[in-house]
């Protein structure tokens, strides 16, 4: 019977180690509570543009860093801790979610602890996982959402390489943001 190798499709990998010039991305492990906790899930700050609600303690943080690393079994699951290098702190996550594995489609959603804010991290984890996402996974539309007032996010976009796609209605699944209005960007390769 002959065969013919689909060569636009996923080869899901999970979340592998990806080292940059300041951060080490990796798994979450269950030795990153206290940083997460501390660094944004209780954070309201953190929270005000994203999906998510704070944490009222941390217990709940708890619970959902169990449940992310028995996702790590999945192999497409894209999940990285943000840490530094030097300190070994956790200061932060970027993931990859919502994935279409026919339209080669995902998209991307990340947080840095506010201690930690303009100094580009962002930036240089938002580059380095879009590599590792295009060039070892094989994703070729990768969109990213903010909401229209949170103007570092949009940089963070920007400065990423990613393109400017409009200006939408974005549903989502939190009792207390039903709606946001967001920008829209993409990074196609
Ligand atoms: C958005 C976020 C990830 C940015 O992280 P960061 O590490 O500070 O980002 P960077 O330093 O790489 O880039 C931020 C850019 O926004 C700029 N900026 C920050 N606040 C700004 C403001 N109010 N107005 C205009 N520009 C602003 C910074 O100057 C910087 O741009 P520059 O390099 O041209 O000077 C961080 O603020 C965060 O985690 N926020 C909470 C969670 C969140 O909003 N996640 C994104 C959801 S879409």
């Amino acid at each position: 019977m002959l065969c013919f190798k689909n060569e636009t499709s996923l080869k899901h990998i999970g979340t592998q180690d990806i080292v940059t010039e300041r951060f080490f991305l990796r798994k979450f492990q269950i030795e990153d509570l206290n940083d997460i906790y501390n660094n944004w899930t209780s954070d309201s700050e953190a929270a005000k543009y994203n999906a998510w609600k704070i944490h009222s303690s941390i217990n709940v943080t708890k619970e959902y860093l169990n449940e992310w690393i028995k996702q790590y079994e999945k192999k497409d699951y894209y999940l990285w801790a943000i840490t530094d290098k030097k300190s070994k702190e956790v200061i932060g996550s970027i993931s990859a979610s919502n994935i279409k594995n026919k339209k080669l489609y995902c998209e991307i959603g990340y947080t840095v602890s506010r201690k930690y804010w303009n100094k580009g991290i962002a930036t240089e984890v938002l580059i380095n996982v879009l590599n590792f996402l295009t060039i070892k996974v094989g994703f070729k539309n990768i969109r990213a959402y903010h909401d229209v007032k949170n103007i570092a996010s949009g940089k963070v976009m920007q400065k990423s390489g990613m393109k400017y796609v409009q200006n939408k209605k974005q549903f989502f699944l939190n009792s207390e943001k039903l709606v946001m209005d967001c920008c829209v960007y993409d990074y196609k390769t």
